[in-house]
């Protein structure tokens, strides 16, 4: 399995520490931030969307401050579904059980290290329910941008 990372200068920390664990579950490619030093969340959201839509059955870890931020830009992509799952584990269990989320986003400053990786082994080892959920999902990628309004 592919899995694309990226942060901003808030999720920098998290995200050094998330490395080993994320590397248990597949290839890592860390897309930066490389430092503490302050970016633009956005432009990382930016490359791990584009990386991830690139490449079949890939996932993509986005981390900021809140996860707040990067899940917003990330949602901006069509055919990204990222979830912000910022308690150990619930979450992620559900945005891939029932959303088919490519994206766990995390809150840098919101989350434990060992927090954050419960949310990332139960992301990596949840699959896809389909059934009721797959119409959902396919509503959320015809209606989000519009073209059923
Ligand atoms: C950076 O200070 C912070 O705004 C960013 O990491 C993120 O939390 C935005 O949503």
């Amino acid at each position: 399995m592919e899995i694309f990372i990226g942060c901003d200068h808030a999720g920098f920390t998290l995200k050094e520490a998330l490395g080993e664990v994320l590397a248990s579950f597949g290839t890592v490619h860390d897309l930066g931030t490389k430092s503490e030093g302050r970016v633009d969340y956005p432009d990382f959201s930016k490359r791990v969307c584009e990386s991830v839509l690139g490449t079949p059955e890939s996932f993509g870890i986005l981390i900021c401050g809140t996860g707040i931020g990067m899940s917003i830009a990330a949602n901006r992509f069509r055919g990204i579904r990222a979830a912000l799952c910022n308690d150990a584990g619930f979450c992620a269990h559900f945005a891939r059980a029932h959303n088919n989320a490519n994206i766990l986003c995390l809150g840098g400053r919101l989350v434990t290290p060992d927090v954050a990786m419960e949310s990332v082994r139960v992301f990596f080892t949840t699959s896809f329910e389909q059934g009721r959920h797959a119409g959902r999902v396919t509503k959320i990628e015809t209606c989000a941008f519009g073209e059923n309004a």
